[in-house]
């Protein structure tokens, strides 16, 4: 049984081979070719404790798409919202259900649940992790500059969050560079890095240096998910990092801006800078429907 619940657990190979169905299942869709029906007769279960607008919506469009139906629950209508043993939840739903796509604050949970259901598990965004999200980027990456090989990517901001540790597993996966800038005051990430034993990922405090040169400049919103009592403190500690025409003008001239979203203007990004970037930026969301249908494929298959 397979699951894909982190880019920790990924080798280089499946990394590659992820990105490769999802162009192929994106050329499909653009030719008008649904042929694909990996999950037909199947439903999926999508279970997600927190807000989600790309997440959710390219999974059910997904799931669809791939000949199979998915069922919506939250986890505030189901009994685990009233202290149902996740290890329970997962032995009934991995009885009716083909697939299941979590996203919550636990990645010990949704680990849980993969392990007590026996049916094939996404994690779609925990504390620790958010691979659906790296896989669409990296094909993203793909698209406009050709390969990630000898690419310098910059992830800007919140260096301790899930996504920055996902980047954190693709680089040391991949072989790519990646430097990751933001307040050590507060997210330092050279714990984790140094837990990791990252060779190719490091983090440097200026951002003005850490630019320097990049190909790929990334972010994600300064408070994530669960975190909004420390909006104030944090307040104020990021705006040396937000993405702006100063740190575009230092990185190389092909850089592209990346943001998994939501953006919040001003903050993580200049409104000018997001903009010119648009395009970029909603392909890379676009690009979450053909990852996640190349991932769920992945496991069925
Ligand atoms: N990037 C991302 O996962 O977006 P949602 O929270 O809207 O799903
Ligand atoms: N780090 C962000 C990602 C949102 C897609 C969060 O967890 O809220």
């Amino acid at each position: 049984m397979k699951n894909f619940l982190s880019i920790e657990s990924c080798t280089k190979e499946s990394l590659v081979s992820l990105v490769n169905s999802a162009e192929l299942l994106k050329e499909a869709r653009v030719c008008g070719d649904f042929s694909d029906d990996s999950l037909k007769n199947q439903c999926w279960g999508i279970i997600f404790s927190k807000a989600s607008t790309r997440t959710r919506v390219s999974f059910e469009v997904g799931i669809r798409e791939l000949g199979g139906s998915a069922l919506f629950l939250s986890p505030k209508d189901l009994q685990l919202g009233r202290g149902e043993p996740i290890k329970d939840t997962a032995r009934v739903m991995g009885r009716m259900l083909h697939g299941a796509i979590i996203r919550n604050d636990s990645q010990v949970e949704v680990e849980s649940f993969a392990e007590f259901s026996k049916i094939p598990t996404i994690n779609a965004l925990t504390d620790m992790e958010h691979p659906c999200q790296i896989i669409a980027d990296l094909l993203t990456i793909k698209e406009i500059q050709g390969t990630w090989d000898d690419k310098k990517i910059v992830f800007l901001g919140d260096v301790n969050c899930n996504v920055a540790h996902s980047w954190v597993w693709a680089a040391e996966r991949l072989g790519f560079e990646l430097i990751l800038t933001g307040p050590s005051e507060i997210c330092n990430p050279l714990e984790y890095l140094k837990k990791v034993g990252a060779t190719k990922a490091h983090y440097v405090d200026n951002p003005l240096e850490a630019v320097i040169g990049a190909n790929v400049l990334y972010t994600d919103v300064w408070v994530s998910m669960g975190m909004e009592d420390q909006a104030s403190e944090r307040d104020g500690h990021f705006n040396a990092y937000q993405i702006n025409q100063q740190l575009t003008s230092i990185a190389d001239s092909d850089a592209m801006v990346m943001h998994c979203l939501p953006a919040y203007r001003e903050k993580e990004s200049s409104e000018t800078v997001f903009e010119e970037n648009a395009e970029t930026i909603f392909s890379q969301a676009e690009n979450r429907l053909h990852a996640q249908k190349a991932i769920m494929k992945s496991l069925v298959t």
